[in-house]
């Protein structure tokens, strides 16, 4: 599988939401991953202030980009293409990686490859794993929860898709009705260790033969219970079963997808593949039913510039790169 990615080294980075970060890798070795994250600061508002976000990137770009090549331990001038997450996101974040990135290929006269952030999630499971194919892909972040077809590496299809809000979200929302810190999904999994997941009974969203999901129900009822119980509210057992209701949905229906296309493998990709008793349930699910599950490494579950560079090096080994005038797209679809 090596062969089907760009020697480099290539220099990534990845700006498109409240993570800074670069890295440096070759073919699918990732020689220095840098994150640097936003979350302090997001912390007083409850969540992300785009303009903030970008002032953010502003500030930690060079510096990021600087510690991923000492750690790399190669100089600026061994940089032999520079992949940059260019959709979707959020648009000044975006802009500030991309605005590095142009710059950095231009003065190396270097290739530039702009990424699409999902493909980057999808990628971040074979880093290293030689995953067959075709496979499934359950991708679950703060903003996407999708069942794709992984036809080929590069080549995807949409199986299914939230009608609302993303797995990550119902965490977070969650995690706020129930006083958490933001992001609520790690939060949330820590307070549910030990809970009764039985304890109160939450929707499911969709019901029925579908590769869709619905998670704004969910959320609802959340802030139902949590005004009709008040101060009688056990905290642990309400997180135990909001998390309940999101993995029990998230792995049921990645299994269904997988058998329904007859894939035999199965991956799980995004930040919400870091909660453990999703890769628990996906696990024995998976074991069960005779899918073979891969799951991306935990430091690549949430936002990070390796899986961009992973992605990069794929498109870059196709002879595919951008020009100068290359776009950020706050929407996009899957290449
Ligand atoms: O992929 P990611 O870093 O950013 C997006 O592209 O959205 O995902 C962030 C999301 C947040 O909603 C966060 O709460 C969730 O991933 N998350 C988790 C866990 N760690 C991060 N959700 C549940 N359990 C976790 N352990
Ligand atoms: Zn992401």
């Amino acid at each position: 599988m090596d062969d089907r990615f760009f020697s480099g080294p290539t220099l990534a980075i990845e700006t498109s939401c409240d993570e800074t970060s670069a890295a440096i890798v070759c073919r699918r070795n990732i020689l220095s991953n840098v994150v640097s994250s936003q979350t302090e600061l997001h912390l007083q508002w409850g969540g992300i202030v785009p303009e903030a976000a970008a002032r953010a990137h502003v500030e930690a770009v060079l510096p990021v980009i600087q510690e991923a090549l000492t750690g790399a331990q190669i100089g600026l001038s061994e940089v032999k293409a520079v992949a940059v997450t260019n959709r979707p996101g959020l648009v000044g974040a975006l802009s500030v990686g991309v605005t590095a990135a142009k710059s950095l290929a231009l003065a190396l006269d270097v290739p530039l490859i702009g990424v699409h952030h999902l493909e980057g999630h999808l990628l971040s499971v074979v880093a290293n794993a030689d995953v067959p194919l075709p496979h499934v892909c359950l991708l679950v972040s703060g903003g996407h929860t999708e069942l794709v077809h992984v036809r080929d590496l590069g080549a995807y299809e949409m199986l299914g898709q939230t009608l609302d809000d993303a797995a990550g979200e119902a965490f977070d929302k969650s995690a706020r009705l129930l006083g958490l810190p933001y992001p609520g999904g790690r939060a949330m999994q820590e307070l549910a260790m030990g809970g009764n997941s039985k304890r109160y009974p939450l929707p499911r969203g969709l019901h029925g033969d579908v590769m869709d999901f619905s998670f704004s129900g969910l959320k609802t009822a959340v802030r139902r219970l949590v005004e009709s119980e008040g101060d009688s509210l056990n905290h642990r057992d309400a997180a135990a079963s909001i998390q309940e209701a999101i993995v029990s949905v998230l792995a049921e229906r990645a299994v269904r997808s997988a058998q329904h296309i007859g894939a035999e493998a199965l991956t799980l990709a995004g930040g919400v593949a870091a909660n453990a008793a999703l890769r628990e349930r996906l696990a024995n699910l998976c074991e069960r039913e005779g899918i073979t599950l891969y799951m991306a490494p935990m430091e690549l579950c949430t936002d990070n510039a390796a899986m961009i560079g992973l992605a990069g090096n794929l498109r870059l080994c196709r002879k595919e790169h951008d020009q100068f005038d290359l776009d950020v797209l706050p929407n996009a679809p899957l290449p």
